[in-house]
């Protein structure tokens, strides 16, 4: 077997895989973000994800949710497009040709949304993004693993990465289970955590250490899933994206929790905090 390849996400890292934007660009250079999501009660998700995706660059933003989150959305996010899917939970994946997509928060588990995702997945073979209720439907089946696309970005916290794969000893365990199966799947799994882990399909771990405890609180991840989107729709690589994605999520984390505190912060005003993360980088 190929020798384990360990990096930590640095500055430099950073700074050598970043696209400045070109001044002669327009809406269509920067791609179509399109995240799938929401239920009634967890509309916010959606919100959060959408919300995410459009402050971290994507020419064009979509959110495909159910008809009770139409008036929520489009007030939230008034830059973004709605697509209804069903009246109260997503039922239908109707997606048009060229959207990056990112499925995953708020969906829920219900037996319709399960069975739309699933039948999409049998169709569909462009890299995406799968993170929350979109991983938990996959793991009810062993079968359902085959059905993601290769090079996607699966994003599971320890609680879905059991599900999906199985219970290990210990963190070192579950990494190496981790790095199995991303090789296997030939997709990016972002382990999220204290430290969150992107492992790619050959084998590679990049730690990140940017990011701390106040982002332990409901609607962080679904913050990630719009930023890693929206990367991805921007042309980065499936790759390129998990490494910038966890650290600016991170890094935008530790400049919230600088002015509001680690108990304070909400996922909200990390997102807020994007804008000076982008202004450093460039
Ligand atoms: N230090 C650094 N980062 C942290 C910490 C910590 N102590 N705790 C959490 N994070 C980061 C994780 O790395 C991850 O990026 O916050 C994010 C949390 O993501 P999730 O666990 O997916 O949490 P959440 O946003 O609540 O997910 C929303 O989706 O997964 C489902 O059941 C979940 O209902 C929930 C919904
Ligand atoms: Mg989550």
């Amino acid at each position: 077997s190929t020798e384990t390849k360990y990096f930590v996400i640095d500055d430099d890292l950073i700074e050598s895989l970043f696209k400045p934007r070109n001044d002669f660009s327009h809406k269509g250079t920067y791609g179509k973000a399109v995240i799938i999501g929401g239920s009634y009660g967890k509309i916010g998700a959606a919100v959060l994800a959408t919300k995410s995706a459009l402050k971290t660059g994507a020419g064009l933003t979509f959110t495909i949710a159910p008809k009770c989150g139409y008036e929520i959305l489009q007030t939230s996010c008034p830059e973004a497009m709605f697509i209804e899917a069903g009246e109260k939970i997503v039922e239908k994946f109707t997606i048009e040709e060229k959207m990056t997509i990112g499925i995953g928060p708020g969906l829920g588990t219900d037996e319709n949304t399960a069975k739309g995702l699933l039948s999409f997945l049998r169709n569909y073979s462009n890299p995406l993004v799968l993170d929350a209720d979109a991983l938990n439907i996959i793991s009810k089946d062993e079968e359902n693993k085959n059905l993601i696309p290769e090079k996607s970005i699966i994003t599971p916290h320890p609680k879905e990465f059991e599900r999906l794969f199985g219970k290990t000893k210990d963190s070192f365990k579950r990494l190496e289970l981790a790095r199995e199966k991303a090789k296997e799947l030939k997709i990016y799994i972002v382990l999220k955590d204290h430290h969150t882990k992107v492992i790619t399909p050959e084998g590679e771990v990049f730690y990140n250490i940017t990011g701390n405890a106040g982002l332990a609180k409901g609607g962080s991840g679904d913050v990630l899933t719009g930023i890693l989107t929206s990367l991805l729709a921007q042309g980065y690589s499936a790759k390129n994206a998990c490494i910038l994605g966890v650290w600016l999520h991170g890094k935008a984390a530790d400049l919230t929790a600088e002015k509001h505190s680690k108990e304070s912060m909400l996922p909200m005003q990390v997102i807020d905090e994007f804008g000076n993360v982008f202004i450093d980088l460039n």
